[in-house]
């Protein structure tokens, strides 16, 4: 027997006994006639002691443990001089009689303590001892908890997890596909799933009706906070519903995810048109936790001789209510901001609404007060309020301004991870223009259903085409998003003309669905959480890394592994492939 107690379970009513514990060696306290020890594993630390006067030759033998030894100790649980109120042993101590040393460890290359001395490299490459420190411990039962509760969720909905293949046929459609050869059919692929989508709606067809699966996603894309690209999704998929009925089913889940794991009601969760969205916030994502909604200036600002505003095809601004005390460093380094290449606006105007009610711009000369008073007006701004304009082509202002904002605000203190809104964007448009490849592609993917009344315009107007689509959106991260499913061949031929498509193509690409939808498909439609970010964000955090367990670096690779690697010429000579070695390779 290793053990009779964990490290997390001795309190005073266990005083007197006789326990035996396991686990890893946290810190060693020499104090020359007395020596402790704080003993860790999953579920806490219980604090050893070894008394010289009691046993010499043991006070010897514990004296040569290290930091992270795995060791046995067997003693006699006491009340503790000087309790620890910090941690639940803390009451108690185990005075040892005999202890095992069950493994030696190297000293490990960082501190494994909560607030851990070790760079990022090196954290990752000695991932498994990253995992024993307490907040990534922390996470990893949060992901367990929060799993357990959707699928409870779920399971008491009547939704079953059905398990579809890793191994698919590649259609890239949105992210690149990873691809695998097959050793058994030379010169052929298969690829990873980007989703099980296909698969979850030819259960439907199949007559599941209500179906889940907590399952691995692979999408080569660049890697940004948000992004691995092996991930996590809470798929799922319902027969003979509508839009409404799949957002009230899923508002269910989070709902029940955050009152089980946060003790916290989410409330009911707004409802905002993509074209509202991106009218106010400049995004299909946007933060709803505060304001400073977007306004446009054109018809106040335009024709006044200030040629930056006239020339611009777009003049728009937010006003951050209480912010007039700004200094001339803080909007100059606002101005250096939004001039970053990454946002890419050419400068900030501002216009201060000073507390003795006047106004004042940086670009004075070309606005008379009563300008900048109807201006001051349009945002509804007050004495002590600060408005930033930005200008330029439409598209690009507006998603400068959103970055701004959202700057604003996380300087201002608006963005506290502890205080949750959550949001359902609707009515997204069914395709995008896709400026690299010269024609439309679907803005969800190519199942998502037109709304029926736009469908009209799918000939001669595109763009304007709205799909029964929609996003959830928390805290100004997308956590999930879906579709009610074209159901019908005609119309996903249709949809398929519209991607451009050649009927050759679509038969080739997915003849298999076109297929299934002569043999009775109901009317289905259904959501992925990415269940990596739901996670990070019930965490409080927005990067998903330290919520997976081994996750990827920002360059796709695992340095632990040290993958991808090279494969040797036999393996290389059985796959049929050939590779061009004076390539350099890519490890990096
Ligand atoms: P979508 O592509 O929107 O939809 O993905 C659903 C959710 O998955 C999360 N997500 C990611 N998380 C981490 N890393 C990534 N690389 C990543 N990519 C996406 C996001 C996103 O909202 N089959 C459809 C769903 C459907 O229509 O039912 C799909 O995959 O949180």
């Amino acid at each position: 027997m290793y053990r009779s107690h964990t490290n997390g379970q001795l309190r005073l009513n266990n005083v007197g006994e006789t326990v035996t514990l396991s686990g890893w060696v946290q810190t060693v306290r020499d104090m020359g006639e007395l020596l402790f020890i704080d003993l860790r594993d999953r579920y806490g630390i219980t604090q050893l002691s070894f008394r010289k006067e009691v046993d010499a030759a043991l006070f010897a033998q514990s004296r040569v443990l290290g930091r992270e030894f795995v060791v046995q100790a067997t003693g006699k649980v006491l009340e503790r001089e000087s309790k620890n109120k910090k941690i639940e042993t803390g009451e108690i101590e185990v005075l040892v009689s005999e202890l095992k040393v069950l493994n030696a460890a190297k000293t490990p290359p960082f501190t494994i303590e909560d607030e851990s001395d070790g760079g990022d490299d090196l954290r990752m490459k000695f991932r498994y001892l990253d995992l024993r420190r307490g907040p990534l411990k922390k996470n990893l039962m949060l992901r367990h908890q929060v799993n357990m509760e959707a699928r409870n969720y779920l399971n008491g909905q009547g939704f079953i997890e059905v398990e579809t293949p890793f191994l698919i046929k590649s259609t890239p459609e949105g992210a690149r596909d990873f691809v695998v050869p097959s050793r058994m059919n030379p010169g052929t692929f298969y690829a990873l799933p980007q989703s099980p989508q296909t698969f979850k709606q030819l259960l439907m067809v199949a007559g599941y009706d209500r179906y889940y699966q907590m399952v691995k996603c692979f999408r080569d894309e660049d890697l940004r906070a948000d992004r691995q690209p092996e991930f996590s999704q809470i798929d799922c998929e319902m027969s003979f519903v509508e839009q409404k009925d799949i957002l009230f089913m899923f508002e269910g889940l989070v709902r029940h995810v955050f009152n089980r794991v946060k003790g916290f009601d989410i409330g009911e969760v707004p409802h905002m048109t993509y074209a509202n969205a991106m009218k106010h916030y400049g995004s299909d994502k946007p933060d709803i936790r505060f304001g400073m909604l977007f306004k446009d200036l054109d018809d106040l600002v335009k024709g006044k001789g200030f040629p930056v505003f006239d020339g611009a095809e777009s003049v728009v601004g937010i006003n951050a209510d209480g912010c007039a005390e700004y200094t001339r460093k803080q909007l100059d380094a606002l101005t250096d901001f939004v001039k970053r290449p990454q946002v890419g606006a050419t400068g900030l105007v501002y216009i201060r609404y000073n507390a003795d009610g006047t106004l004042k711009s940086s670009v004075d000369k070309f606005y008379t007060e009563e300008d900048l008073k109807a201006i001051a007006e349009r945002f509804e701004a007050k004495p002590g309020d600060l408005m930033l304009i930005l200008a330029g082509e439409g598209e690009k202002t507006r998603k400068a301004l959103n970055t701004l904002r959202l700057e604003v605000a996380e300087q201002r203190g608006l963005r506290d991870p502890n205080h949750y809104k959550f949001l359902w964007v609707i009515d997204f448009p069914l395709l995008e223009w896709a400026e690299d490849d010269n024609r439309w592609v679907a803005r969800h993917h190519p199942f998502t259903r037109p709304k029926i009344e736009d469908l009209p315009l799918l000939a001669t107007n595109p763009g304007e085409v709205r799909a029964d689509a929609y996003d959830m959106v928390l805290n100004g991260t997308e956590i999930g998003g879906g579709s009610i499913r074209i159901h019908e061949r005609q119309l996903q031929e249709e949809m398929f003309d519209a991607l451009g498509l050649s009927r050759e193509e679509a038969e080739h690409k997915f003849g298999f669905l076109l297929r299934a939808f002569e043999y009775g498909a109901p009317p289905h439609g259904g959501l992925a959480f990415g269940f990596d970010r739901l996670v990070a964000l019930i965490g409080g955090a927005e990067s998903i890394r330290d919520f997976i367990a081994f996750p990827k670096n920002n360059s796709g690779r695992d340095t632990m592994l040290d993958a991808p690697s090279t494969i040797d010429e036999h393996q290389l000579k059985e796959l049929s492939l050939k590779i061009n070695l004076a390539q350099p390779d890519s490890k990096g």
